[in-house]
């Protein structure tokens, strides 16, 4: 059975594997290579699929469950590929208080997925973070890099927010 990340979207393309191919041969034999392989491999194919997974511990000849545990550790890594739009809803107390929790169902809503999910064109990926250090702008939701503050969910602000992309 294939990687997700194979069928549904083309993640693995040969282009992109030679470069992996490349950037491996430099850090073979090397202490430490396996962060900068897992960066690169994330920003080739943004995703670390189980494939790509495989490949690295062969190369680098670090056990699987070492690559798998530092992938799930770090947040700049995945093994699904996300969407284009990273749709953050802030659920830290500031914004809790302030109904973040009902701007996720309407997004969940809006988008038709679940938290942590991706829309099935790969456009959106909607997950919950933790404070993003602008309370004074309670409840905030990132798209990207663009900042949203002081939602409501009566005005329907968040619906607003995804029709823009
Ligand atoms: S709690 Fe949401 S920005 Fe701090």
């Amino acid at each position: 059975m294939g990687c997700a990340c194979e069928t549904k979207r083309q993640v693995i393309t040969p282009e992109r594997m030679a470069k992996l191919d490349a950037f491996l041969t430099t850090c073979k034999g090397k202490p430490g290579g396996l962060m900068p392989v897992l960066n690169e491999s994330q920003k080739l194919f943004g995703c670390i699929p189980v494939e790509i997974q495989k490949k690295i511990s062969q190369e680098l000849k670090v056990p699987m469950a070492e690559i798998y545990g530092v992938i799930t550790f770090y947040n700049q890594f995945s093994i699904e590929p996300k969407g284009d739009y990273i749709i953050s809803v802030c659920m830290g107390t500031a914004c809790y208080v302030k109904d973040a929790q009902k701007l996720v169902e309407q997004a969940c809503e809006e988008l038709g997925i679940k938290p942590g999910g991706t829309t099935e064109d790969y456009k959106f990926t909607l997950v919950e973070t933790r404070c993003v250090g602008a309370c004074g702008l309670a409840p905030v939701v990132l798209v990207n890099e663009d900042v949203y503050g002081r939602l409501t969910v009566k005005g329907g602000e968040m619906k607003d927010i995804i029709s823009k992309y």
